[in-house]
């Protein structure tokens, strides 16, 4: 994973840099370092610390970096351990300094030619043989942008880089090729960043890189090549969510600012895509409609939480639209020989638009005879966005905690306006089309009602805080919500949760039941919820604690082992979206009584653009 920015500009950048590198975080936290060229002595200056951006900053304060001209990057370690000498920028003989994104291949044999020739290294990681290659060319004559050219063409794997050199005070050399990168655009100055969130401060202005892209980012100038090495013009787009997107607000942590504005984030995935009585399809692109009309099974791939969104969609797409969905994650789909069937949608589901595997996976697809490629997704200009036939954007605006919550949940809107569309041409009826239409319209009030007993939650969180284990239970559609509910847990609180279809529970993790063993249960009140009453009896009668999210009509009281918190009843086919709220809050809460960094849980990143 990774962040990376760069800066060029008449003023001073490290706190451009440092800035970025903030807002880049999400992306990985344990190390961080920046690299300056000082006009006074045309030296680059370099600061690097383990741990967070924090302890950068903290450096940086007791010896600022001059200079006008500067790369920085926050790590998510893959070679080499999470220290100091690990951390990039990385140097070679001061001269050229790199900050790179993703993982070089073959960077062992790259490395041991290097050492034949008497090159030293100073650090475990794959991403110094590039600054070593560089270097080594510079130092035959060859000039800085096409040293640079020749040694991305000498590597395999994937990237996102940012090199300077000493020797010239108005050149940043960017190169993309599997990891993303943009150029911001400013006056008389430029930026690159691995997000452009990163660079908001000073830009909404944006090119965003293709795959294979060289760029010279000058002071006044920005020229871009291809992977042929022709010129290309890229269109500057404008950054459009709101700036203050990337602020905390009131709340003390991004996750929960990020939950309660699950209302809002609902109501924007909807506008526009709603008539007064059926989804809008052009919503989904001009051609979607000749696309749709010939769709007759979809598959499904993505990762994390977003592969959670697509299981429940898959409940939704058999059941409304009554065509066949699989759904897989990427990682184990692009590796495998799989089956395509006539007319099939290939659906990508991803926040970022960038993970690895899923675009790898869309990249085998488009060979592989799908019918048509969408994607549902949250950053414009990504490259799943970019690289998709079809797309269908969140608008959930930047995520910025590493639990996804607001994200899943806009997926999951612009899934079931996918399963309508698709179901249109399958018989689902004018009428429950308007009824899920008008669910769909009062759902931003109910997930206010739901947000509202977050006190409720935080008290319940207290008998959670000592725990090691526990167990989230669900049948049909709330199975995969009992799934991202546990995912949740662990991610931020560290406490192991597996998550069951509760029907299964009779077959293995019963054995597992004491008091010590929480078990969340999902209970909306629709037709599986007889049968999921008898599953918490077993629980019962195993001494086991029942935490129960359950429709007011229900019939579930509080009692012996048992405590229940209503929930405002919806339609059922809306339920998923509205249950998952409690269990975030539950997380939540854990995670904050337990003292964890909630935003930022160890060893995980956000945007996950390795495999
Ligand atoms: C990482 C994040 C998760 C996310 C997953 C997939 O693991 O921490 O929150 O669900 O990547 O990311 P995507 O951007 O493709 O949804």
């Amino acid at each position: 994973m990774c962040g990376i920015v760069g800066a060029i500009a008449q003023r001073q950048v490290s706190g451009i840099l440092l800035e970025g590198l903030k807002r880049l975080e999400y992306r990985g936290y344990d190390s961080a370092g920046m690299a300056v060229r000082d006009q006074a002595d045309g030296q680059i200056h370099c600061t690097r610390r383990s741990g967070k951006v924090a302890e950068l900053e903290a450096a940086l304060g007791q010896q600022p970096l001059q200079g006008s001209l500067g790369i920085a990057h926050t790590r998510w370690a893959t070679h080499g351990k999470p220290e100091e000498r690990n951390a990039h920028p990385h140097l070679a003989d001061g001269r050229v300094a790199v900050v790179h994104n993703g993982i070089i291949e073959n960077f062992e044999p790259l490395k041991n030619g290097l050492i034949a020739k008497g090159v030293e290294f100073a650090s475990d990681t794959d991403t110094e043989v590039i600054a070593h290659l560089v270097h080594d060319k510079l130092n035959q004559g060859v000039e800085f942008p096409e040293a640079v050219k020749q040694t991305i063409a000498q590597l395999d794997g994937a990237y996102a880089l940012a090199i300077i050199d000493q020797q010239q005070p108005d050149l940043i050399m960017a190169a993309r090729m599997g990891s993303p990168l943009v150029i911001g655009i400013g006056i008389g100055e430029n930026f690159i960043a691995s997000d452009p969130l990163a660079m908001l401060q000073v830009t909404d202005q944006f090119i965003y890189l293709d795959e294979g892209d060289l760029a010279e980012v000058r002071l006044e100038s920005v020229s871009v090549r291809n992977r042929a090495g022709e010129p290309v013009e890229h269109e500057v787009l404008r950054y459009e969510h709101g700036q203050d997107a990337t602020d905390k607000g009131e709340y003390r942590h991004y996750m929960m600012k990020e939950i309660m504005e699950q209302p809002a984030v609902v109501e924007a995935v909807l506008e526009g895509r709603l008539g007064k009585e059926a989804v809008l399809e052009q919503a989904f692109g001009a051609e979607a409609k000749a696309i749709f009309d010939r769709v007759q099974s979809v598959q499904i791939i993505a990762c994390g939480t977003s592969y959670h969104a697509g299981m429940i969609a898959k409940y939704w797409i058999e059941e409304l639209v009554g065509i066949p969905c699989q759904i897989e994650v990427a990682s184990e789909y692009r590796y495998r020989k799989t089956v395509v069937l006539p007319n099939s949608l290939f659906l990508t589901i991803s926040q970022s638009g960038e993970t690895a595997d899923t675009l790898a996976a869309l990249r085998e697809a488009k060979e592989a005879g799908f019918l048509a490629c969408l994607t549902i997704c949250n950053v414009p200009g990504s490259s799943l966005v970019r690289e998709s036939d079809l797309s269908l954007m969140t608008n959930a605006g930047p995520e910025i905690g590493v639990a996804s919550t607001k994200a899943f949940t806009s997926q999951l809107v612009a899934l079931l306006l996918t399963a309508l569309v698709l179901g249109r041409r399958h018989g689902i009826s004018a009428e429950q089309e308007s009824e899920l239409v008008s669910a769909l319209k009062r759902l931003p009030q109910q997930l206010e009602q739901v947000l509202s007993l977050d006190s409720a939650i935080e008290t319940l969180s207290q008998r959670f805080a000592d725990k090691n284990h526990s167990l989230f239970l669900g049948r049909g559609a709330m199975y995969p919500v009992a799934m991202e509910g546990a995912l949740k847990l662990k991610e931020i609180s560290y406490i192991h949760a597996e998550a069951y279809p509760a029907g299964e529970l009779k077959h293995g993790p019963l054995a597992l039941v004491d008091k010590e063993m929480p078990v969340i249960v999902v209970a909306p009140n629709n037709s599986l919820l007889e049968k999921l009453k008898a599953n918490m009896q077993e629980v019962q009668a195993r001494g086991g604690e029942l935490y129960v999210f359950a429709d007011q009509a229900a019939g579930l009281d509080n009692g012996e082992g048992i405590h229940t918190l209503e929930l405002p009843h919806v339609h059922s086919l809306v339920g998923p979206i509205l249950y998952t709220i409690p269990l975030q809050l539950l997380s939540y809460h854990v995670a904050v009584l337990k003292g964890t960094d909630v935003d930022q849980p160890r060893n995980l990143a956000k945007s996950v653009t390795v495999e």
